[in-house]
């Protein structure tokens, strides 16, 4: 054998090693936990045989607690870039079997280094996080690096999308990255995220709580709003993941590719003449008409298990990708709450930063009234939607549904709030409040002093409806662009999105807003 083989072999005997990661029966044991192990997965993320692995044969540098003795090839995550149906992509994906996956000193750096080749080339960064955290022995070190990849996490924000998948426990402040990304994707069963665990919390405040309650996938979903998405399994969360990729621009300078529309354009929906109820007090469901307007009814759902009375998600129209935000009548009559308005705003940033057209379906009753509101500022939270649209540059196409009153109606998406394109159906009803809670407020003492004071207030609220129930007034005012028949929805939006396509507006300069937080 030459010199040169021997060195070669050297070099596929230590890629071997590399590639087994924390062992044999370590893989094991992450299968038997019903996971797959670091390479796995990127494997299914990742176009057949485009991965380019960096950093395989990088080791820790701890010495504390016998850690010179375990020297695994990689430390504990695998790095590097690949393609996503064709469109570059960086990842990386932290491996249990190694350590638990914890963060080193050195395992920062070698995230980092992605992290800065995705800033450099402008595309998505992609992190599969599993892991036990900060790795215990090296102390400061690893909090270290936990921080040097938060602070990269935080200029890469609105640059260049960033997307975490949560794996496994992803514990203590090891959560802040993923909470610092775009999307967040977990696993049902299988991915925690929590500040402090079970024990801790015992400890602390006498709560019995399990891993699921506390930080499991269903709660982040449905209660804190903290993860995009709950999958059924892994294959699914990265299946999710070219998916939602495939609506998303490389970054903060591009658009988002046209995909080939095979839908109509012109595509009469009937049904939409009819879907809204004449008893204002009935609700519809708005999946329906969003399901009518876009391209081939494919819709994927942000957030779908959290604040349901609003619904946000990326759609095609007419191949182009848009964000819809709706409001949902079925669930709380559409009303906008704390969540719901944190849970849209942060969408309606999110396809401001990256060039993604929004088109706001409007079915809104006003703002969820009451102390709990209240003292859980929900005019804060309130603030946060309207800000989030009145800085919002990407066109806006406004479709009314049927209710849009008062501050609800200013804050998804009016036209002063620089709606470009506002259309509303018949059905609408632009006002600054209902019939009844008007006639309350305008008539309290005549009703009082009325012989007939429940057909006085039938009389008034009629006058009322026929006065603003109605979307005339605001066209009247050219706060609506035009009142268009139902079953041309998807029409008239489509051309009001091709009329936009070069929108340009630009912000006065600033170092950055003061969003209300
Ligand atoms: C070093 C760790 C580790 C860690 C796990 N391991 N976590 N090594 N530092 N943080 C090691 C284990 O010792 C074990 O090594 C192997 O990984 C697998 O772990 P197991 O415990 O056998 O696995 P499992 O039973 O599935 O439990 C997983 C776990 C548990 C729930 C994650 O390991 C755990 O509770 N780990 C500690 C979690 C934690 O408190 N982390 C610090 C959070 S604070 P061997 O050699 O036996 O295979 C933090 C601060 C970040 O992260 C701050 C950022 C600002």
């Amino acid at each position: 054998m030459s010199k040169q083989e021997e060195k070669i072999n050297e070099l596929i005997e230590k890629r071997n090693i590399a590639r087994l990661g924390g062992g044999e029966k370590a893989i094991i044991k992450q299968h038997e936990r019903g996971k797959y192990t670091a390479r796995e997965r990127i494997a299914i993320l990742l176009d057949e045989g485009s991965f380019e692995e960096l950093d395989m044969f990088v080791t820790h540098r701890c010495t504390n607690f016998g850690m010179e003795k375990k020297q695994p090839l990689g430390d504990g995550v695998v790095t590097g870039f690949g393609t996503i149906d064709g469109r570059l992509v960086y990842v990386f994906a932290q491996d249990f079997t190694v350590l638990g996956g914890s963060l080193s000193e050195t395992m920062a750096q070698k995230i980092c280094k992605v992290m800065d080749m995705a800033m450099k080339m402008g595309a998505p960064c992609i992190g599969l996080n599993d892991s036990g955290g900060a790795r215990i022995q090296e102390g400061i070190n690893a909090l270290g690096g936990y921080a040097e990849i938060f602070q990269r996490n935080i200029l890469a924000s609105g640059v260049i999308p960033q997307i975490s998948a949560i794996l496994g426990p992803c514990a203590g402040g090891a959560v802040y990255s993923p909470a610092l990304t775009d999307f967040t994707i977990m696993t049902k069963g299988l991915s925690y995220m929590f500040l402090t665990g079970p024990t801790v919390v015992k400890t602390v405040t006498g709560e019995d709580v399990t891993q699921e309650q506390l930080g499991g996938a269903s709660v982040h979903a449905s209660k804190s709003g903290v993860t995009h998405f709950a999958t059924e399994s892994e294959d699914e969360a990265l299946a999710l993941i070219r998916k939602l990729i495939s609506y998303i621009p490389q970054n903060n300078l591009e658009e988002t590719p046209l995909v080939e529309c095979k839908d109509p354009i012109d595509r009469l929906e009937d049904k939409l003449n009819d879907i809204v109820p004449d008893n204002p007090k009935k609700s519809y469901d708005m999946y329906e008409v969003i399901g009518a307007i876009v391209d081939d009814s494919e819709f994927l759902e942000v957030q779908k298990d959290f604040a349901k009375n609003i619904i946000v998600g990326f759609a095609r129209m007419n191949g182009q990708a848009v964000g819809v935000v709706a409001n949902q009548p079925k669930v709380l009559a559409g009303v906008l709450d704390s969540n719901a308005s944190r849970k849209a705003a942060r969408f309606v940033r999110f396809c401001d930063c990256f060039n993604i057209p929004l088109v706001t379906l409007v079915d809104v009753p006003g703002f969820l009234p009451g102390t709990g509101q209240e003292y859980n500022g929900v005019i804060l939270h309130g603030a946060k939607l309207l800000y989030a649209y009145g800085e919002a540059t990407v066109p806006k196409v406004t479709v009314t549904l049927r209710k849009s009153y008062g501050g609800s109606h200013i804050v998804m998406s009016c036209k002063q709030l620089r709606g470009d394109v506002n259309y509303a159906w018949p059905s609408s009803e632009i006002a600054v409040m209902g019939a009844e809670g008007a006639v309350g407020v305008l008539y309290a003492k005549e009703a009082k002093t009325h012989e007939n004071p429940a057909q006085f207030k039938l009389e008034k609220e009629e006058e009322y409806r026929n006065l603003f129930a109605n979307p005339y007034q605001a066209a009247k005012f050219g706060y609506i662009d035009d009142i268009i028949e139902p079953r041309n929805t998807r029409f008239r939006v489509i051309k009001a999105l091709n009329m936009l396509a070069t929108k340009k507006q630009v912000n006065p300069a600033k170092k950055h807003g003061n969003i209300p937080l």
